[in-house]
Parts: C-alpha cells; sequence; structure tokens
C-alpha cells in the first residue's frame, strides 16, 4: 500500500518528536503492508514554517536513518499546505512541494481549518486550477461544516477536487460522526485515496490496513484496495522513478 499523507519526519511539526518515535512509526507502516509513505509535514506559515527545501533536507536525514535500521520502506515528500493568503504566495514562489500529478494536473494536498469551509475556498481552488494544479483535500470528513451538512462539500466535488479520507476516520476513530460523513463519501464516490495521516503510535498510526478493511465492507475489495494502492501511485509515482 501507498500512504500520500502522514507525518513521519521527527521534529518539523507535530508528527514525531524525535527519530526513534519516527522510525517507530516507519517500522509500523512497514508491518501493516506499507511500502511507499509520502511525509507531508504541515505548512502553516507561522505555525509550522516548513517548505520544500527543509522537507527535503529532513527527508534525507530520514531516509538515512532507516537505511542504518534496515527498515524497508521507500520514502517520498510533499506538504500538507494549510489553506489561507499564505498560501498562494507559498504556490507561487514554488515553496510548496507537489504531491505529484493527476493526469496533467500537479497535485497538492490541502488542509482546510477543522472548524469550517473557509471563505474564498472556491476562489483558491480556481486560482490553483488556473495554474494546472489540482488540490486533494486533505480529510474533508473531519470539516465541521462537512460534519453538520454532508452538501457542504459539493461545490468543492463540482470545482474537480481530489478528497483524501483518513483511515482511521473510517474505522470510527475519530468518532461516529466523523465515521459516519468518511462513509457517505465513499458511497458517493467522490473519494480518490485513503492515506493514514498518522501523527504517533499512541493515538493517530499509520493503520492503513485498518482503513482499507473498513472501506471494503462498504464499496467491495476491489474499490478500497485502489484506494490505497492504485490511485496514490498514480499520484505519487513521479516522485520514484
Ligand atoms: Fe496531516
Amino acid at each position: 500500500m501507498i500512504d500520500i499523507h502522514c507525518h513521519l519526519l521527527p521534529g518539523v511539526d507535530d508528527g514525531p518528536s524525535t527519530m526513534d518515535e519516527a522510525l517507530a512509526l516507519a517500522q509500523f507502516s512497514v508491518d501493516r503492508g506499507i511500502t511507499h509513505s509520502v511525509v507531508t509535514p504541515h505548512i502553516h506559515p507561522g505555525r509550522w514554517d516548513n517548505e520544500a527545501l527543509t522537507i527535503r533536507a529532513s527527508m534525507d536525514v530520514f531516509k538515512g536513518a532507516l537505511a542504518d535500521k534496515n527498515i524497508p520502506l521507500t520514502i517520498g515528500m510533499s506538504g500538507e499546505m494549510r489553506v489561507g493568503l499564505e498560501a498562494l504566495q507559498m504556490v507561487a514562489s514554488h515553496k510548496v512541494p507537489f504531491l505529484g500529478k493527476w493526469g496533467e494536473n500537479y497535485v497538492i494536498l490541502l488542509e482546510m481549518p477543522h472548524s469550517h469551509i473557509p471563505t474564498g475556498m472556491q476562489q483558491m481552488i480556481q486560482w490553483l486550477l488556473q495554474r494546472n494544479i489540482r488540490p486533494l483535500i486533505a480529510h474533508p470528513e473531519r470539516n465541521k461544516d462537512v460534519l453538520r451538512r454532508i452538501d457542504k462539500i459539493q461545490p468543492l466535488v463540482d470545482l474537480g477536487c481530489l478528497f483524501q479520507v483518513t483511515a482511521g476516520s473510517i474505522s470510527g476513530r475519530f468518532g461516529s460522526t466523523a465515521r459516519d460523513r468518511a462513509i457517505q463519501l465513499l458511497e458517493m464516490g467522490v473519494v480518490t485515496v485513503l492515506a493514514t495521516d498518522a501523527h504517533n503510535l499512541k493515538r493517530r498510526p499509520p493503520s492503513l490496513d485498518e482503513g482499507r478493511d473498513a472501506a471494503a465492507v462498504i464499496v467491495g475489495a476491489e474499490v478500497a484496495n485502489k484506494l490505497v494502492v492504485e490511485n496514490p501511485w498514480k499520484i505519487v509515482s513521479c516522485q520514484f522513478e
């Protein structure tokens, strides 16, 4: 399986704080059947000041540590860009690393605030699309507007966004309402990929298999597998060529 949203790099955001914790997350990923993890540190100016150059440097150190420990996890990189004016500036100055491609479009992983779908979200998506960048919306099932009303997601669907649902949401780790929304999105057929959004072993582990198996009950094993293998690979394979 290919995990394209996870926080495995040590000391760069609210993921693992030490290299030992980071390596434990990587080993856990391997044990649960993940072959490739694309690390996606938060890019949230003023809070998490990550950008392409700094993420790459951290990734290179992490890759070296994985090799030293013989942990067979292939690592790629991107970032989880927080919606906002700074995001536009950072994209324009090429500081946001793309996740990969979807057809002819470049893809970035975009995070909305949990509290709501921000005003200007549709304009920001249009701005990105005009630049041949298609947003992959991180965990829409955990956004409070979507939790209140599933149809709040429809304008983003209509604009052509891709959607990443978090594996743990389907298996109920974020409560019953988030699980219901995750299941509804699966049933609507708008989910592009499942990913772990792993941060730590205790509460948010990289259990992609758990999400795949829970999704299989809803959409069948073949579609569930596509969401953790083919579709994520379609996006990120260009990182590994
Ligand atoms: Fe995340």
